[in-house]
């Protein structure tokens, strides 16, 4: 085995944690959890992934708060499920991997039911694109008080997910979800301090990271997700999200994932490869939805080639500009993609599609210095989020 390969299978520490692998589970919202309480199709495909032997595994969606959600069907953090993720986790561990959550804000953009009537709210006033077919097209701006509320929010879901026994946190500072509505100029029109400056539109991921970190403790692992570039106009670009990244590593984040696009405005861009878009009209059961996605999809879901590791260039300038771990995501899918990610100096590789392909990506690549995952980037897995039975690789039995 090379020295890279060596490297990424043996064990490695973030902050406290020991972890006895670099490979982490990507955050990949399996849609299993109706209403918001974990089915056991939610264990069984987080236990599988751990038998496969990754190091830690992501649970996605963890809403901050049942109006921190896009839908209903995603998980919250109340003490009404604390005893199925208590069950999850402790299943995860026995197969030697640790768990992390993902904590999330939707902000501006939800199609969840208990907004009815009401504004899901994030930054400034703008259109909740996500919500137009529920009856709820418009977003509302938060006021300061509001967002002080948020913050704690925030911290009050980090310590349940550490008194409920997760290994580390993820927050998503990316993808377009609410703290990143935040970050990006395109969403974030405050005039205010939260507003105007990269340093006033960091104010709120710094107040969460802040409230997050005083919640759990200085030896809890916290990581989080960024977004490179939002893909849009006016929109984050690369050399805003080295400064981003600099401040997150000056606020005391432990890692930092190296994502890109956003869900809302241009999701290709994280994914790469066939779109989404056909088979979202396939799933969609709301006809209003079905006919806006015919008429707007082709502009929103935008083309990207898939290639493999492609978002290296832009996270190789996070990588050099922090002290924090670096967790390279996007396009990671054989031991040849490891070795390059390894040797440019990341400390973690997050997966996704390649890990819901081969839930035993690690023990084969383990094996066969030459394994190549199957995935061929058909997406078609992340277009089943709202399948009444969840995501699964479409191209294997
Ligand atoms: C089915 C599916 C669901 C996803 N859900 C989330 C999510 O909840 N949060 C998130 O940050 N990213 C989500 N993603 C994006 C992945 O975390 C990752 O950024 C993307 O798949 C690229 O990595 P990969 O090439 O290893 O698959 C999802 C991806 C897929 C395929």
């Amino acid at each position: 085995m090379s020295q890279y390969l060596e490297k990424c299978f043996s064990g490695a520490k973030i902050n406290s944690l020991e972890l006895r692998n670099r490979i982490i589970k990507a955050a990949t919202f399996e849609g299993m959890s109706a209403n918001g309480a974990p089915k056991p199709s939610l264990g069984a495909f987080h236990s599988r992934l751990a038998e496969g032997g990754i190091g830690m595994t992501t649970l996605a969606y963890c809403g901050a708060e049942s109006n921190g959600r896009v839908m209903d069907s995603m998980l919250y953090m109340d003490e009404q499920i604390k005893p199925q993720l208590q069950q999850i986790i402790s299943d995860v561990h026995s197969h030697g991997a640790k768990v992390s959550g993902q904590l999330s804000h939707c902000g501006n953009f939800s199609k969840n039911k208990e907004f009815k009537g009401r504004r899901p709210l994030g930054p400034s006033f703008g259109i909740n694109s996500v919500g137009i077919a529920s009856g709820m097209p418009f977003a509302g701006a938060l006021t300061i008080p509001e967002i002080k509320e948020r913050v704690k929010t925030f911290a009050r879901a980090a310590l349940f997910m550490k008194n409920t026994g997760f290994d580390a946190i993820e927050i998503h500072f990316g993808h377009g979800y609410g703290i990143s509505q935040f970050i990006s100029p395109r969403t974030n029109k405050r005039k205010d301090e939260y507003g105007g400056s990269l340093e006033n539109r960091m104010r709120f991921a710094l107040e969460v990271l802040a409230a997050v970190r005083a919640a759990v403790g200085d030896d809890f692992p916290i990581i989080g997700k960024i977004s490179m570039m939002d893909g849009v106009g006016d929109g984050i670009k690369i050399d805003d999200a080295v400064e981003i990244a600099k401040m997150l590593d000056k606020g005391g984040i432990d890692g930092i994932i190296t994502s890109g696009g956003t869900s809302s405005m241009n999701p290709m861009l994280m994914f790469r490869g066939d779109t989404l878009l056909n088979g979202m009209i396939e799933q969609e059961t709301n006809p209003i939805m079905k006919f806006g996605l015919k008429l707007v999809g082709p502009k929103l879901f935008r083309q990207y080639p898939y290639e493999d590791t492609y978002f290296l260039p832009q996270a190789q300038r996070i990588r050099d500009a922090v002290d924090c771990a670096v967790v390279y995501i996007g396009g990671c899918s054989s031991n040849a993609d490891i070795e390059r990610v390894m040797g440019a100096g990341f400390d973690f590789i997050q997966l996704g599609r390649s890990l819901i392909h081969d839930p035993d990506f690690v023990k084969h690549a383990m094996a066969d210095a030459n394994y190549k995952n199957g995935c061929s980037h058909c997406n078609k897995c992340a277009t089943l989020i709202e399948h009444p039975d969840g995501i699964r690789c479409v191209e294997v039995a």
